[in-house]
Parts: C-alpha cells; structure tokens; sequence
C-alpha cells in the first residue's frame, strides 16, 4: 500500500469532507516560502500555512533553538515548576504587547487561549461576587476557534450548528463595514448600559476566517471606549492579527484604547509548534491576587509553556523584532497597497483591500459572498496547477505569506491572481 493510501485510510483530516474532497498533497520538506511535494514540485505558500509562518519554513535560527533547547530540557509539569524559556518570552511578549497587559498565561493554541481569556472574565466576575455582569458580547461574522468557549462567541452556522444546542448566549452586533457605524455604536451602547454586559471580544481591525473582513481602528477605539465606560472587559482576540501581521506588531497598536486581555497564538512561535497565551492587565490580576481556594484559576493543559514552544517563540521574537523583518513587513504592506490601487476598478471583484501584509479579494457573485461559494471549487485548483497555496475562503481570494517571501515571487502570485481575474471576466 503506497503512503498516500495508508493515510486515506487512517487519518481524519481537519476542516475536511471524508467524502468528495480533493486528496491530500503528501508533503517531504519545506523550506523559505516553498513547500516541497512528493512528485517534486514546489509550491509557494501564499497563506503561511493557515497564518502560522513567519520567517518562512525550516528558519535554520528557529531550528537551532529548537534542537539545543530539546538537549537541554523538553517539557515539565508548569505548576510547581518553571524554566527559562518560559520567563524570557514572558519578558519578550511584555515588552511587545499593549502596555498595560502585565501577566501571562500559557496554553496550547488558538482556541485555548481565547477559552482562557473567557474563563478569566467570567472568573474576573465571579470572584469579586458580582453576580449580574453576565451578558458576552462579540461582532456578527467572529470566528474565535473551535472549543465549546470559542465556538460560543463565533458566527453561528454550518462551522456549529450540531452544537447549537450546548452553546452559550451570546449577544452579536453587526459587524461595522464603515457604513453601518451609527447603528451599530447605538446597539452598541444599548446593550452595555443596561448594566449586565460583563465581556466584549473582538477580532481587531479584521476578522479572519469570515473572508478577511478588515474594519477600521475609529469606530473599534469607539466600541471600546463605551465598554470601557460600562465596565465591559474588553478581550481582544489577535490569534491570528498578533506577531506583525496587520503591519505593526498588534493590531491593537493601531488604537488608543487597550485591551483587558490579550489572546495570541498563530505566529508566536513562527509556525513551528503550537503555542497558546493569554495576558491580562494588572486590573484582571486583582480579582485573582487572593489565597482563597474559590479564587484560584484552575486551568491548565498538560503541555502548558512546553519550553520547546517557547524557545522557538523567543527564537522568533529575535526574528521579528529584527530590521530586516520589520522592513519586510513594510515591504510586503506597500506591494499589497499598490495591487489594491492597481486592481480596485476590476469588474470581477467587489472589494479589494490590504491591511499589512494581508491582502483580501472577495469577487463578486451572484448571491451573497459565503465560504460555501462555489468559486472555492474553482480558485483553490487554479492556483495550485500554478504551484501556488492560496486557500479561499469562498468567494475571497487572500494572501498573507510568510514575511521573507522575495519580490519575485510576490509578483509571481499577484500575476497569477491577475491572470485568474482575467479569466474571470473574459467571455
Ligand atoms: C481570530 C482567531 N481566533 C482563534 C482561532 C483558533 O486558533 P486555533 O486554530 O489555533 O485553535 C483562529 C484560527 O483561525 C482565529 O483566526
């Protein structure tokens, strides 16, 4: 049996019909930008693979972290003990993330982390016995992870609707698309005066898995400033926008007012193991600073700041934080505002708009733009024939690769994007 088919057999593969899907692409090595296929060819990861990679695949300085760190110690229980790695990125994500957050609190991805940030806020409540802040607030079209938790706070629909049932309520306002601002300030406001609002949480400045939806920083800073006045814990979820992504570090860099947590993964380690964390401001940290048993946070993974993780974030951190990274964030950011300039008037798309080094296409349909549109089934073959890994999500075409993807093969994907509109709109 050839490898390929001991994993059809075996293996159950994410976000994946078992039924009527394309076969998985077997995958020998990457390296830089190129994942290198089994048949040899080498396909340019126009996505960083599900918006991990930073510094490219197999980053020899990632790597060697990585290997000297596993000589020396690769994991041990965090609750009784602790280890470097773990106290340097402490200090490195200190010194990066909005100011005021000063503790941090390590888990194993994504959706833990935002699981732990609401377990926080809702423990933030509980342990100063105020009993009536229990309403939770996101924005229509989040996407927050797959956990019970997150899954509660995200968009309902065909990702959740077996769950729906044993998900919380949560109360969603309309997502601000920077013509619905009133409405959407007034609801706004209506929900956290009454009173019972206790949590807000929001995907900043743009919203990831609902087709990249980019919103501005004003009216953001605005829904923050009225939870704020409310006293809402304001969660902000930058799993996916943290690490340089959006063009500064943070997308809540963009904004005067700062979180109450703070939920990274995704980047934190270049794309090379998975790591969670979730910090929080001295405010947060009050309500916790007690002996009292009913008090304690208790949470915890068994991987919990596994310091391999960690030193590959610090590895990372080194990396990012590194000229050379940061003119290439402004480098990739100013190639994607150009194509935008360039290809806004095209006939085939609806809206096209770059936030940093993401760059977002959603093409026009005849209904409305969905994950479920049947342009996926066209865009997603099209640019790999072309050697290219761009993952639609539906109707929307985006590209966030890895930040040392060279000039060239920029101009190589946005070609192939132009070529693919071409065709669109030729008859
Ligand atoms: C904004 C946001 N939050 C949370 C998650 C969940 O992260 P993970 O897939 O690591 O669980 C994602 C994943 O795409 C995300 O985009």
């Amino acid at each position: 049996m050839n490898i390929e088919a001991i994993d059809k057999r075996n293996i159950w593969h994410p976000f994946t019909p078992l039924v009527g899907g394309l076969e998985p692409l077997l995958v020998k090595s990457a390296q830089g930008i190129y994942l290198e296929l089994k048949d040899g060819r080498k396909i340019i990861d126009a996505v960083s693979s599900w918006w991990v990679n930073l510094h490219g695949h197999s980053n020899p300085v990632i790597t060697q972290a990585i290997a000297e760190q596993a000589k020396k110690l690769e994991h041990v229980i965090f609750a009784g003990f602790t280890h470097e790695p773990a106290i340097l990125l402490s200090e490195n994500l200190r010194s990066i993330l909005p100011e005021n957050q000063s503790k941090i609190f390590f888990s194993d991805n994504g959706s833990t982390a935002v699981e732990v940030a609401l377990k926080m806020a809702i423990q933030f409540w509980h342990n100063q016995e105020i009993k009536t802040k229990t309403k939770i607030i996101a924005l229509e079209g989040a996407y927050h992870g797959d956990t019970f938790g997150s899954m509660s706070v995200g968009e309902r629909g065909a990702f959740n609707n077996a769950f729906a049932p044993y998900l919380f309520d949560v109360e969603f306002i309309p997502f601000p698309d920077g013509e619905n601002s009133s409405e959407v300030l007034t609801r706004f406001e209506q929900i956290t005066s009454g009173g019972n609002a206790g949590i807000f949480i929001y995907e900043p400045l743009v919203q990831g898995a609902a087709g990249m939806r980019i919103y501005s920083p004003e009216i953001l800073d605005q829904l923050i400033s009225i939870a704020k006045q409310n006293q809402v814990v304001c969660i902000a979820d930058e799993v996916f926008t943290g690490f340089g992504r959006t063009g500064k570090l943070f997308a809540s860099d963009y904004l005067s007012h700062q979180p109450d947590i703070v939920c990274v993964s995704k980047g934190i380690t270049g794309g090379f193991l998975p790591l969670g964390v979730t910090s929080c401001s001295e405010k947060i940290i009050e309500a916790f600073t007690s002996a009292e048993v009913s008090k304690t946070f208790y949470h915890g993974h068994s991987y919990t700041a596994n310091p391999l993780a960690c030193a590959a974030a610090n590895a990372s951190f080194e990396l990012l934080t590194s000229n050379e990274c940061q003119q290439n964030i402004e480098r990739i950011s100013r190639q994607h505002s150009d194509f935008v300039l360039k290809n806004k008037k095209h006939a085939a798309i609806k809206s096209v708009k770059s936030l940093g080094t993401i760059l977002s296409i959603e093409l026009k349909t005849p209904g409305n733009s969905s994950y479920f549109s049947e342009l996926r089934e066209k865009i997603y073959p099209y640019f790999l024939e072309r050697n290219i890994l761009l993952r639609p999500l539906g109707n929307v075409i985006y590209i966030l690769p890895p930040y040392v993807i060279g000039d060239t093969e920029l101009t190589q994907v946005y070609t192939a994007i132009e070529e693919f509109l071409h065709q669109l709109t030729e008859k």
